[in-house]
């Protein structure tokens, strides 16, 4: 089953949105080469403190987790560099450097509800490759979300991203996907990035989905390291990411995590 808001949860969820927004354009602000992944983590979590949200993401384990020895996410956010494609954990050691790029993921709880967003940017100047990646990637986001209304089946949104992202000569990550978010960080359905349009559920207004494409310069197959955290990609290559949390609304949908 998946969630429909009311017109009061959407409203805390448009709010949280714009926080989370404001959150991740701010840390975006200070990348620059020669600070480290951690120093964005200590800004992330000032922010989070300064506008009186939860951070949807310290201590998170996955439900699929029960038995395996994963830890809880260690970090409010996760800041994925070149070949790392997400969930990578902030650490003192990873400095940036003129021609990186860093996807950061972060994700809020506000007033019972969750909001999840990622951007990736360049640090300093980048490769012409680098830099068509994260428009690629981005453009593949938009595209997905400007399929969303009422009534299309979910598989529009992941055909589309799909279709764009290797049409520019990229591949998609299958192993991780998008979801719905609402009074849980993940919730149904499941969001793939590839896919075949007339398939899956069918979306109704009021639903809220976290679309997230992964895009990878190389192959599609991803590796997990040992601290059963960060993604990367298989063959090294660079990877992209950005996610929004969009509305499903009767005409089309609305982007939450928007200012
Ligand atoms: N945006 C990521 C996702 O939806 C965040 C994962 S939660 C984390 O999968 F705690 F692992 F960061
Ligand atoms: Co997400």
């Amino acid at each position: 089953m998946i969630p429909i808001k009311t017109n009061e949860e959407i409203k805390i969820m448009r709010e949280g949105g714009l926080i989370l927004a404001k959150i991740i354009d701010q840390l975006i602000e200070e990348v620059v080469s020669g600070i480290s992944t951690f120093d964005l983590e200590i800004l992330a979590r000032q922010l989070i403190k300064e506008y009186k949200v939860e951070s949807a993401f310290f201590g998170y384990l996955p439900d699929t987790s029960s038995g395996s020895n994963q830890i809880g996410y260690p970090a409010v956010l996760c800041a994925s560099v070149n070949n790392e494609v997400v969930h990578a954990i902030p650490s003192k050691t990873k400095i940036l450097r003129p021609g990186d790029i860093v996807g950061l993921d972060c994700g809020i709880k506000y007033k019972g509800f969750y909001s999840d967003m990622s951007k990736t940017v360049g640090v300093g100047k980048i490769f012409p490759e680098a830099k068509k990646l994260i428009k690629i990637t981005e453009e593949a986001l938009m595209r997905g979300i400007k399929k969303i209304k009422d009534g299309i089946h979910l598989g529009d949104i992941s055909e589309e991203i799909q279709n764009y992202a290797e049409q520019n000569g990229f591949s998609v990550v299958r192993d991780l996907t998008g979801h719905g978010v609402g009074r849980k960080l993940h919730e149904p359905p499941v969001v793939f990035n590839y896919g075949v349009k007339d398939t899956g559920p069918i979306l109704e207004s009021g639903m809220i989905l976290a679309i997230e494409p992964m895009v990878n310069a190389g192959g599609s197959d991803v590796k997990e390291l040992a601290n059963r955290w960060t993604i990367v990609t298989a063959d090294g290559s660079l990877s992209a990411h950005f996610e929004h949390t969009v509305l499903v609304t009767k005409r089309g949908s609305e982007i939450l995590t928007q200012k």
